[in-house]
């Protein structure tokens, strides 16, 4: 008589801890975009207007979306992640005319970045209005907004009728998803509903810039690139974090920066030098379970396990490959991957920046 039966043990708990029931319970549905058309756009709207959240895709990664005005919808982005209350999340608009309610004003160098690169993978940062809950900001004065350029992203946003909060759609700590299935595997029974539009065609995160220091900061690097934001802007400048281990104690600027990121289970590191010096380097080490990730056609020249990521000296490339080759990873008994070092410049800056967090600053020059 004393445990059974098993249904009221069940209520019990549903009414003790009602946000770990729904968190770990739901069915996660998914839908094809172009497949099965506006239906996954309505179901979309729908679940957003009624504050819930929903994985949806984007040129640059997928994102995990909620009407960025309900905090209490937004809440449930951060618990579906397990994201830090402090980092603050994009607000994602379809219209131009959605900006000026966002934020406290508009200056002409924004609008001039607006005009030139939206609709696209630039997040730009603007002191917020009031509008934005704190919970939405992660606390800060200021807010970042993203005009997407994807199809169904725009479709999704326009027929939500609000701006979308959206962070990238994958576990805190762990690579961006730039396919419905990574999303799956992050975020199943989660979350109601991934929509699913195939790969992401950029592969890394927006360029976010900020304008309310003297001089505009890139504070992460991304599809457009820095010498692309100069042609607009004039001077620029590349916020320190991109590159560099927060020393200890400092204020990030962008509070995404200083948390563990884009990490597989193994231990990365970055390897400084030509192709034929890493051949040596890697064919060298002792250890069994190594991997080299590797730009494409190199992987054959090796004789260790390797996983490939876009062309050579085409950041382009190796920004699309980046996040399922550190996903694909995992798949592997690899316990020590050895990478290839991009170039800095165009794309390849957002690529080196992804890299180093992966690797954890750790750089081997050869
Ligand atoms: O491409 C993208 O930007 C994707 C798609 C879904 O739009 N979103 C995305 O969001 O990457 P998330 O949250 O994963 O990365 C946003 C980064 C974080 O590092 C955050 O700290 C920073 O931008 N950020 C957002 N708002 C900020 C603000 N007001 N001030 C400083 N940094 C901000
Ligand atoms: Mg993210």
């Amino acid at each position: 008589m004393l445990l059974s039966p098993q249904i009221p043990q069940k209520n019990w708990l549903r009414k003790a801890m009602p946000d770990f029931w729904k968190v770990n319970t739901m069915k996660t549905e998914v839908i094809k975009a172009e497949k099965d058309g506006d239906y996954g756009i309505e179901k979309a709207a729908e679940l957003l207007k009624k504050g819930e959240v929903v994985a949806i895709p984007t040129e640059t990664v997928y994102g995990l979306a909620a009407n960025a005005f309900d905090e209490k919808a937004v809440e449930k982005i951060f618990i579906a992640k397990g994201r830090p209350s402090d980092n603050p999340l994009i607000v994602h608009i379809s219209e131009l005319s959605q900006w000026s309610e966002l934020v406290e004003s508009i200056p002409e160098n924004a609008l001039a970045l607006a005009q030139a690169f939206w609709p696209g993978p630039l997040t730009i940062i603007l002191k917020k209005s009031s509008l934005i809950p704190r919970r939405t900001s992660g606390g800060l004065d200021t807010v970042g907004v993203r005009m997407p350029m994807h199809p169904t992203a725009r479709a999704i946003i326009r027929a939500a009728g609000v701006p979308l909060a959206a962070p990238s759609a994958n576990n805190s700590g762990k690579p961006s998803t730039t396919t419905a299935e990574h999303c799956l595997h992050d975020l199943d029974g989660k979350i109601p509903l991934i929509i699913d539009s195939g790969e992401c065609s950029v592969g890394v995160e927006s360029t976010v810039i900020t304008l309310v220091t003297d001089v505009p900061r890139v504070l992460r690097p991304g599809g457009i690139s820095v010498e692309m934001l100069s042609e607009v802007l004039g001077e620029v400048e590349v916020d320190d974090a991109v590159l560099n281990r927060l020393a200890e104690g400092a204020v990030a600027a962008s509070p995404g920066m200083k948390y563990k990121h884009y990490s597989p289970s193994a231990g990365v590191s970055l390897v400084k030098g030509s192709f034929e010096s890493f051949r040596s380097f890697v064919e060298a080490q002792k250890e069994k379970n190594i991997l080299a990730l590797v730009f494409e056609g190199e992987g054959e020249k090796l004789n260790v396990p390797f996983i490939e990521y876009g062309r050579e000296n085409d950041g382009a490339s190796q920004a699309k490959r980046l996040f399922s080759a550190l996903r694909s990873i995992d798949e592997t008994d690899a316990k020590l991957v050895y990478a290839r070092f991009p170039e800095k410049d165009g794309v390849g800056l957002a690529v080196l920046n992804r890299l180093v967090r992966a690797a954890a600053f750790n750089i081997i020059e050869l």
